[in-house]
């Protein structure tokens, strides 16, 4: 057993709780906070949404332990909140509950929409929801209330919104110290905010890859292999993919920011149904120009949510012929902090397959002299639609068809 001091809904508490406990459990059992809603428990429902340090949260997937010294809110913490008390009334006017199971999540995650994206249309919307599943269908009404509320704020804003937007985009600490009571409410003051870091980029050079967590990540099966053919010889493509701005340029959601010799920085954006991140991180490039294999390691860190990853890809190059390669990739991954939950997911490596043969299709691309100028689509448009593709062919597996190139 553990010792924990969190603070929920604005009031400090320390309990003990087995480490394999989750946070959903823990608010429900512990805390008596039965307001979230278990239903897969395994982060696909997204009925035990919380906010944790402001993050909407799956619960069911979160360990109760790794919560220490941070700040919980549940569907019983929001009486005041300035959101909240539009969202509620407009989830009445559309109907959009039936029988309320779905309804904690899908309100935390309707409060972080209106809250993060201002200006969402009804297929922003939709996509911002598709983390939550109701089991009554009532999506119709969700939406609609959710754009009512958005639609308010821009004919009366409200300044408490406001505010609230701003504080997003603010960095922040949260303190909570060891409680001695258990039911002890008083906790101090938050630390002031730090100001934000002038280069993110200079911060992410920090992150160096750990040679045990990567034993650990091969161990777990965080691994893809996958190829894919180019129509130029072998000489030509290895040449190409030791230019590391024009190989970014060919990777969806990847920007440099600073190149030099075989080290670069950079930002890797990704989208996966409504979670985004951008992993801002360093990486360095290892090259056997005789074996035509390359090693590529990195690591970064999301600044949002705080998720780290760190990998490595190998690379190789395979003549098929004199006009033609192939060439393998071998990635290697870790995954830590909230996005971590999705990272158990199969989906995860179909979309790195697809991620990968998009990338492929660039180099191919660029090898035939197209330029990747500004006025062509950039490689990053395709995330979003990958992602769908990658789920329309899991689908379509499912019911036994087979999935579509
Ligand atoms: S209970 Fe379904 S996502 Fe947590
Ligand atoms: S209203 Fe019943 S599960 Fe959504």
């Amino acid at each position: 057993m553990d010792s924990i001091s969190i603070q929920v809904n604005g009031r400090g508490y320390s309990r003990r709780a087995e480490p394999r406990m989750h946070l959903g459990d823990f608010l429900r059992d512990e805390l008596r906070l039965t307001g979230t809603h278990l239903g897969c428990e395994h982060g696909v429902c997204g009925a035990c949404t919380v906010l944790v340090n402001g993050q909407p949260t799956r619960s069911c997937i979160t360990f109760a332990v790794a919560c220490e010294g941070q700040e919980v809110t549940t569907i019983e913490g929001y009486d005041d909140d300035a959101v909240m008390q539009r969202l509620r009334p407009a989830f009445t006017r559309h109907h959009a509950l039936q029988c309320g199971f779905c309804t904690p999540g899908m309100l935390t995650t309707a409060r972080d929409i209106v809250l993060r994206v201002p200006h969402a249309d009804e297929a922003r919307v939709r996509l911002e929801l598709s983390g939550n599943l109701c089991r009554c269908t009532g999506y119709q009404g969700i939406v609609d209330a959710i754009l009512d509320v958005l639609q308010q704020q821009r004919d009366t804003p409200d300044t408490q919104v406001e505010n609230l937007r701003k504080a997003l985009s603010l960095p922040r600490t949260i303190a909570v110290d060891r409680l001695t009571s258990p039911n002890q409410a008083q906790l101090p003051a938050r630390s002031p905010a730090k100001p934000p870091a002038a280069d993110p980029v200079a911060s992410a050079e920090m992150a160096e890859v750990d040679p045990v967590a990567m034993a650990k990540a091969k161990a777990k099966g965080n691994a893809i292999e996958v190829h894919f053919d180019v129509p130029y010889p072998a000489d030509q493509v290895w040449e190409f993919m030791g230019d590391l701005p024009a190989v970014a340029s060919c990777l969806p959601g990847a920007t440099i920011d600073s190149h030099e010799g075989e080290r670069v920085k950079g930002t890797i954006a990704i989208k996966f149904g409504p979670m985004s991140a951008a992993f801002a991180g360093a990486a360095r490039l290892e090259r056997d120009d005789v074996a035509r294999r390359a090693v590529l390691r990195g690591a970064g860190q999301d600044s949002l949510s705080k998720s780290r990853t760190q990998g490595d890809i190998i690379y190789r190059l395979e003549a098929l012929s004199a006009g033609s390669t192939r060439v393998h990739v071998d990635m290697i991954y870790a995954l830590q902090g909230p996005l971590a939950q999705f990272s158990r997911s199969g989906l995860v490596k179909d979309f790195v397959r697809r991620m990968v043969a998009d990338f492929g299709k660039q180099i191919t691309r660029r090898l035939g002299g197209h330029t990747g100028a500004s006025s062509e689509p950039q490689p990053t448009v395709s995330v979003a639609g990958m992602m769908w593709s990658v789920l329309w062919s899991r689908i379509r597996g499912w019911f036994g068809k087979s999935p579509q190139a």
